[in-house]
């Protein structure tokens, strides 16, 4: 049986915009899928970037510098944007308006006022798939904590970690570059960059905080710019966040941490759930490994690390014995959206624009509570 297609617009060909082009090209690794990408038209300002897509994808039709012209391509059912956060607003804003289902990179907006005018539009569009990229909880092990929590293994949980650490910040001679200016990051700095991939599996699994209190740190002030000359960097490069969550009827705490400098950290993603009656803890650094302890009352306290193998929300044609890695989330991502538009449940749904919405409240709060030195309480009603 022939499958649907459906045709993409991309803007923005950077870093994150090639990673989807190349989970669109291994599309056949996925078994039983109904649908599959084609991408059909590329927008970037930097046309050597566009030149990548076209001379590796036939089907690009439309390479342009203008993301209105791609807008009105009516060949287009869908599109995914990974610009800087300075252009989210205006960008996914016409994307909506056009009707066109969208995958938008985080943070989602610049900062809560922006995120609000895209959720205010998104009402207008019911019919449209509007989802957050985040790939992380696609990890199988990842996918079993979810789980876990979703049939309440862990009896009272004592305290959830969750974080996102860099390294490479740590070298005070690497350029300046978009994620490091307030201007075109935003003023969450890290949080605005790193912490929406923290907060995806809390928020997916109900735990809002209640309240917060940030410890935001600019460590490195100054970075060299393209000629060498050193400038300001004013964006937070670290971010502790103490949060309380009421869950049934008890608060546990939980605590997040997104670093642009924590030495010898490469793109370490993690999760932590300390409970009564089972822990659990995932981190991309150690990709395949899933670590639990069960517990019951007089029971030895033993941590069991299992291999999980290729164990894939989206069945692939890889065996189980193998390895997962970071392409491999994103093309699980990907699947799950499409399976979306396609009008199908997904076997684990991408990010909601609610939930992106929910990360605004909470680092704006965090903002407030760095500059006040302060708890700031968050209402979710
Ligand atoms: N999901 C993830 O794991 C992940 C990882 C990195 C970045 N991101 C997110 O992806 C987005 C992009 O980040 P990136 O690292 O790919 O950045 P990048 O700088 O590599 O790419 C951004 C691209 O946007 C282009 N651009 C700028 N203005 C434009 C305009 N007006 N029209 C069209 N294109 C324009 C730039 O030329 C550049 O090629 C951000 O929102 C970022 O937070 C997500």
């Amino acid at each position: 049986m022939s499958k649907q297609v459906l045709r993409f617009g991309v803007i923005g060909c950077g870093l994150m915009g090639r990673e989807f082009a190349s989970a669109a090209a291994r599309w056949a690794h996925l078994l039983d899928m109904e649908i599959k990408p084609e991408i059909v038209a590329v927008c970037d300002t930097n046309p050597k970037l566009m030149e990548w897509f076209s001379g590796n994808f036939a089907s690009v039709k439309q390479c342009t510098a203008d993301f209105n012209a791609l807008l009105e391509n009516p060949e287009i059912d869908a599109v995914y944007c990974a610009v800087p956060h300075n252009l989210h607003q205006d960008l996914y804003l016409a994307i909506i308006r056009a009707g066109k289902h969208l995958l938008g990179e985080k943070p989602f907006g610049m900062n809560l006022e922006q995120n609000t005018a895209i959720l205010q539009e998104l009402k207008n569009h019911p019919e449209l798939i509007v989802r957050c990229s985040s790939e992380f909880p696609f990890f199988p092990a990842a996918q079993k904590i979810i789980n876990m929590a979703l049939e309440k293994k862990f009896g009272r949980i004592i305290e959830v970690e969750a974080g996102f650490h860099h390294s490479s910040d740590l070298d005070p001679n690497k350029a300046i570059n978009w994620k490091r200016m307030i201007a075109v990051n935003g003023e969450y700095g890290v949080m605005g960059d790193l912490g929406f991939h923290t907060v995806h599996i809390p928020f997916r699994l109900g735990w809002k905080p209640q309240n917060v209190r940030a410890v935001l740190s600019n460590i490195i002030t100054e970075r060299p710019d393209s000629t060498g000359k050193l400038v300001p960097c004013e964006t937070w490069d670290n971010a502790h966040l103490l949060s309380s969550v009421l869950h049934d009827d008890y608060e546990f705490p939980m605590g997040l941490s997104m670093k642009r400098i924590a030495p010898g950290e490469q793109n370490t993603w993690f999760i932590k759930i300390a409970g009564t009656e089972l822990s659990a803890e995932f981190s991309t650094k150690y990709p395949k490994t899933l670590r639990t302890m069960p517990y019951s009352s007089g029971a030895a306290q033993a941590w069991h690390d299992l291999d999980v193998g290729y164990d894939t929300a989206y069945p692939t044609i890889t065996g189980n014995i193998f390895e997962f890695g970071l392409g491999d989330a994103i093309l699980q991502m990907w699947a799950a959206f499409c399976d979306e538009v396609a009008g199908n449940t997904p076997r684990f749904q991408c990010a909601t624009a609610l939930e992106a919405a929910s990360s605004h409240k909470l680092f704006t709060a965090a903002l407030e509570s760095q500059r006040a030195s302060s708890v700031v309480a968050l209402d979710w009603e």
